[in-house]
């Protein structure tokens, strides 16, 4: 998108979080100001002895993994909110190698996520693309265009993938994974990663805060592993449980992990 496309009201000098999150996967839909605050972040994270762009791959292969896991044991139906830039091996694509009739609802709010998702989506019928925010689950869930597109009484999943931790304020994000259990029901799933307060010293958190604090999501908050794992309330975690991104998957449970250097830990529960 050339910023002669930008539609009205978006300032391009306000870097977004799913820009950022699409430079640092390698793509090319974003401007110089989400550039220059992921390149800050990358600068961070290698001052920690992380990889950023790493670590945002791993999200990524956590995602195509537990969509693969759900959709195999007969997961039709996805709900992603915080969805991101359409990049490779999104959720429909993912699914549909295993459920041919997946079908998915994308929500974000971001106004550049829902342009490109519907230009690249427009000819799919078994997709949605909505703007959207996860602060009100309510609202998604109640949708009348996501209850005429999907059936939820019948199985499904919500994907709250790397966007937990821009709900900044710890009782909203208890409040909202509360709700979203709730309105779940039984027997259906929660895929859910988050970042790790890990080894991040205080100037690293504060410096990181103060690159997020420029953007339109305003900041960003670094949780520890009790509160992540407080996510799942009651639910059942499914194996390999709560760990480090890149460690999760079912059918090669990892032996050991460094949650230190782990930068987002990941999980899927089921509603009991
Ligand atoms: C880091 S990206 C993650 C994209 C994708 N879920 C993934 O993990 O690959 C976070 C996304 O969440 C979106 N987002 C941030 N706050 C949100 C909110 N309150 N409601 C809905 N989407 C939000 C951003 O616009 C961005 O697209």
């Amino acid at each position: 998108m050339g910023p002669d496309q930008v539609p009205a009201g978006i300032d391009v000098q306000v870097p977004s979080v799913a820009r950022m999150y699409d430079y640092y996967l390698g793509g090319k839909d974003n401007f110089a100001s989400d550039r220059e605050a992921a390149e800050k972040m990358i600068e961070i994270g290698r001052q920690m002895g992380n990889d950023t762009r790493e670590i945002a791959r791993a999200n990524r292969g956590f995602l195509g993994r537990a969509v693969r896991m759900l959709a195999k044991a007969g997961v039709r139906q996805f709900i992603d909110i915080g969805a991101g830039l359409p990049t490779q091996d999104n959720v429909h694509q993912v699914a549909r190698r295993h459920v041919s009739d997946a079908r998915v609802v994308y929500v974000d709010n971001d106004p550049i996520v829902l342009i490109h998702a519907r230009a690249l989506l427009a000819s799919d019928p078994e997709v949605l693309a909505l703007e959207g925010d996860l602060r009100n689950p309510d609202a998604i869930f109640d949708d009348p265009r996501v209850t005429g597109h999907l059936d939820l009484t019948q199985p499904y999943a919500v994907l709250m993938v790397a966007v937990l931790h821009f709900v900044f304020d710890d009782e909203e994000a208890d409040r909202i994974t509360a709700r979203v259990r709730e309105r779940l029901g039984s027997g259906n799933h929660l895929v859910l990663s988050h970042i790790y307060v890990g080894d991040a010293g205080d100037r690293a958190t504060q410096a990181g805060q103060q690159v997020y604090s420029t953007t339109a999501s305003g900041g960003i908050a670094r949780r520890g592993y009790d509160r992540i794992a407080g996510y799942f309330g009651d639910m059942e975690v499914l194996a390999p449980g709560l760990v480090p991104v890149a460690d999760w998957d079912p059918e090669t449970p990892p032996e050991k992990v460094d949650l230190v250097r782990s930068g987002i830990l990941a999980g899927v529960g089921r509603v009991r």
